[in-house]
């Protein structure tokens, strides 16, 4: 996506073939910041300290991060434990195993040799593909958006189609286009009238600090609200419907996603406001019967309920204390969505339902 009228993505090769240079995100909105990984140790550090976050990115990432292995010791061995050290970093999403099994089983097969060059073929390849899987999860999303605007014309309402969305599921999550803002950004290139409630997302503040960034800089008409605030606008018709990210579908259709998506799934079904969940079919775990007990939940830091950062009118990002001193904080990261709230999955291959023999069907189709 174009940011100050230059194409920039959250991950990007370094000349030489042997490191990348990704967007720490930790520093956004106040400060664009770019950092260079060359180490798979780095790459860990990156994706467990969230410089680098959102499930797709993560899978990318780490896939150049066993490309960096591969530069140095291909054997068999230097490359399972890598890929074992790199899944560890954060447990929820699958996009992580994902893409190191996917990049295991291309190189593995292979002469020692010839690893090196074929590992980094396939992280390029893997992040070129989520670009075009995330563009084609955004043309089946704009349908949707299309015809609520059409609807909202027959009825002589003239106002934009209203999106609520929740976390950052947006381009930094991603390699580009994001997963739920992918229809959003399509639409708002074609024209149509959209715009979007972007929920706070605490306690790290995603939806605040890196989809209103995002939404500003393609000049997307947003507001952010307040986490506590997208039941009342539902129950006043300000919401036509809400496109969420994902970290980790189960078999049956049960959703993870950030702490506090299924809150939004429960109000939206209480006053008819379709939840779609925004789906690469790479975050799709078949070995999971179900979700809500089977998806394992990272719990972080407590800190980051207890203490929140932020700009000064000087410019000066400080942190500060929002709880008496010795209270305790629990923090689990992500929640899950029972599949019975969600409309449907928007994946790259169309809709489907959140349903085990939907979703086996569809993984059974070619692409
Ligand atoms: O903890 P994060 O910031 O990595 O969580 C990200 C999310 O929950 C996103 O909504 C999800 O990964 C989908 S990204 C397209």
């Amino acid at each position: 996506m174009q940011v100050n009228g230059q194409a920039l993505r959250p991950l990007r090769e370094l000349p030489g073939g042997e490191r990348i240079e990704v967007i720490d995100q930790r520093s956004l909105p106040h400060r664009l910041h770019m950092r260079p990984l060359g180490s798979p140790r780095e790459v860990f550090v990156a994706i467990r300290e969230m410089w680098v976050r959102g499930a797709p990115l993560i899978g990318a990432v780490a896939a150049y991060g066993l490309a960096m292995q591969a530069r140095r010791d291909a054997a068999d061995d230097a490359m399972r434990n890598t890929a074992h050290f790199l899944k560890g970093a954060r447990p929820t999403a699958v996009n992580l195993a994902w893409a190191l099994d996917r990049l295991l089983a291309e190189v593995l097969p292979r002469p020692v040799p010839a690893r090196a060059e074929a590992a980094w073929a396939a992280a390029a390849a893997l992040a070129e593909e989520d670009v075009a899987v995330n563009a084609a999860i955004g043309r089946h999303g704009l349908a949707l958006i299309e015809a609520i605007a059409a609807r909202k014309q027959e009825r002589g309402d003239s106002g934009p189609v209203n999106v609520l969305t929740h976390c950052n599921a947006g381009w930094l999550a991603t390699v580009d286009w994001g997963t739920a803002t992918s229809p959003i950004y399509q639409a708002h290139a074609a024209g149509l009238p959209v715009h979007v409630w972007v929920d706070e997302t605490r306690p790290r503040n995603q939806g605040a600090s890196l989809t209103a960034w995002e939404l500003g800089q393609a000049g997307v008409p947003h507001t952010v609200i307040a986490d506590n605030a997208g039941g009342h606008l539902m129950q006043h018709g300000r919401v036509d419907l809400c496109f969420v990210g994902c970290d980790r579908v189960a078999a049956n259709g049960d959703a993870c996603n950030k702490i506090g998506t299924y809150l939004k799934a429960l109000a939206a079904r209480d006053n008819g406001v379709p939840f779609y969940v925004c789906m690469p079919t790479s975050t799709l775990d078949l070995s999971l019967p179900e979700g809500v007990h089977g998806i394992p939940i990272e719990e972080r830091s407590g800190r980051e309920v207890t203490h929140i950062s932020g700009r000064t009118a000087a410019g000066e990002v400080v942190e500060l204390q929002l709880t008496p001193d010795g209270s305790a904080a629990a923090n689990p990261g992500f929640d899950v969505t029972p599949a019975r709230l969600v409309t449907a999955l928007i994946t790259e291959r169309g809709l489907v339902a959140a349903e085990e023999v939907a979703l086996r069907a569809l993984m059974e189709t070619r692409r």
